[in-house]
């Protein structure tokens, strides 16, 4: 199992196993692939980076990577990526309405903002906190064109989140192993009706419980009336364990 990142010109193939014999058999399949990564840690610390070791190929790894009509540039080795998530990055896409202001918090190279403004007239902003992901993010809207609909802010949510005066109607917190440990921020810029959409990580037996009942706790923490209005099984995230969304309405807020 394998992931390849990048376009039909250049890719990078990031694997889990394997010596530099199937890193040959790899560029030999796909012609494409100029290197081959191997992770040598499980993805660390705030920017959420794999250690990617070069096991065969070019030093340089950035690339074009292109899916469902957009282009996002970047470095696997500098900046959080998963082509797994593409669909569900549509999923979320499908959801938002003409004319809704968006907020993207943990919004990496901007493939949740890109992959909306493609399809929708909305305005959305976006914080990220890892510099190298904040200057990807920048060409990326540029190379899609939707420069006009979203906003980067390179930044903590933390503080980025105090300093914003208006309200959202859509919420997206990609950041799974501590999201709920956010959400009142995303409280602070949220108005009745406004709709969370908070990554978890679930073990497989309980299913959306223990993701549930953090938030639940959260919002009771908080103040804020909320009704979870749907879940969604994301991707196997670990044995026995599965990356979730949340979808939560905001009901009442203090
Ligand atoms: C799981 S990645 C998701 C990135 C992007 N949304 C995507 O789907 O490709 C989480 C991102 O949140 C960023 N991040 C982590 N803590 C943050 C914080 N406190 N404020 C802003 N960004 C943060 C990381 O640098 C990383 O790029």
């Amino acid at each position: 199992m394998y992931d390849i990142i990048g376009s039909r010109e250049k890719a990078v193939a990031i694997i889990e196993k394997g010596d530099k014999k199937f890193a040959e058999e790899i560029m030999k399949k796909h012609k494409n692939v100029k290197s081959v990564l191997k992770k040598v840690s499980k993805r660390k610390g705030e920017y959420r980076l794999y250690e990617l070791k070069l096991l065969l190929g070019d030093e340089n790894t950035e690339v074009v990577h292109k899916e469902y009509g957009i282009r996002l540039k970047l470095d696997p080795k500098k900046v959080y990526f998963s082509p797994r998530e593409a669909t569900e990055r549509q999923r979320i896409a499908e959801m938002v309405k003409k004319g809704e202001k968006i907020l993207v918090m943990f919004a990496g190279v901007a493939p949740y903002a890109i992959a909306i403004a493609k399809k929708v007239d909305c305005k959305i902003t976006c914080i990220e906190i890892n510099p190298i992901a904040c200057k990807y993010a920048v060409e990326n809207i540029k190379i899609n064109k939707v420069e006009e609909k979203v906003k980067i802010i390179c930044g903590d949510v933390r503080e980025e989140c105090e300093k914003i005066k208006e309200k959202f109607d859509r919420i997206i917190m990609p950041l799974p192993e501590s999201a709920w440990k956010f959400l009142k921020y995303a409280f602070k810029l949220s108005k009745e009706r406004s709709i969370i959409h908070l990554y978890a990580i679930s073990s497989e037996n309980t299913m959306f419980k223990d993701a549930e009942e953090k938030v639940l706790k959260e919002a009771e923490k908080q103040g804020v009336e909320i009704k979870i209005i749907n879940r969604q099984k994301v991707l196997p995230y670990a044995p026995k364990k599965w990356k979730v969304r949340i979808d939560i309405e905001v009901i009442h807020l203090n």
